[in-house]
């Protein structure tokens, strides 16, 4: 009889995941995005978890869950205010498992529940299929500057469905 694959499970941010949630942004750009971006690029985008105590904070000023596996750490978004997805990274280890979606799926219920019509999010060109297969459409190009290097990304947003009165959230 086959073994079934361990179900993600999420978890709010806590301070101690600092050093981890800094690791997996790090592997996930090392080793996610190289077939959009240069080394350099790669390396200038993973800087802004240098400073781990800076990276920690912002994360815990914005809503922050955690995905876990077997109740180890594999992933993590940030909602920023009520309609901006912040930041949305998965493991390397555990891609292809759901946990992006997971996490994607809680994300679009809590800017619900703050009110957001429309939820946006700043996606990097290797995670435009994830955004768009989710109802994600493209509104505009950017460009932004890290220290020193130029990356584009591609601003996506979705409308979401209004949740029917007395709905489980
Ligand atoms: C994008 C990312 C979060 C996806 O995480 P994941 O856990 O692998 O995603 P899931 O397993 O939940 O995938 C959900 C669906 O999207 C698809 N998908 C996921 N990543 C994809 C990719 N890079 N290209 C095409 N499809 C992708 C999956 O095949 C799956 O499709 P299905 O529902 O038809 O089976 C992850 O690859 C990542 O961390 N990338 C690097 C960091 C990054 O760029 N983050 C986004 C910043 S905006």
């Amino acid at each position: 009889m086959g073994q079934s694959l361990p179900k993600p499970a999420l978890r709010p941010f806590l301070a101690a995941d600092t050093s981890v949630v800094a690791a997996i942004f790090v592997a996930a750009i090392q080793e996610l995005t190289g077939d959009d971006y240069s080394e350099a690029q790669q390396e200038a985008w993973a800087s802004a978890a240098d400073d781990e105590e800076q990276f920690g904070k912002k994360r815990a000023g914005e809503l922050t869950l955690i995905a876990t596996l077997q109740n180890s750490p594999v992933g993590f978004a940030s909602l920023k205010g009520a309609d901006h997805i912040e930041m949305l990274f998965v493991h390397p280890g555990a891609v292809g498992q759901g946990v992006g979606a997971m996490l994607c799926d809680a994300l679009e219920k809590l800017a619900g529940a703050r009110g957001a019509k429309i939820l946006t999010v700043d996606v990097s060109d290797n995670a435009q299929e994830f955004f768009l297969k989710r109802g994600y459409v493209a509104m505009q190009r950017n460009t932004v500057t890290i220290n020193g290097e130029w990356l584009a990304n591609t601003t996506m947003q979705k409308t979401l469905a209004e949740a029917a009165p007395g709905a489980p959230q």
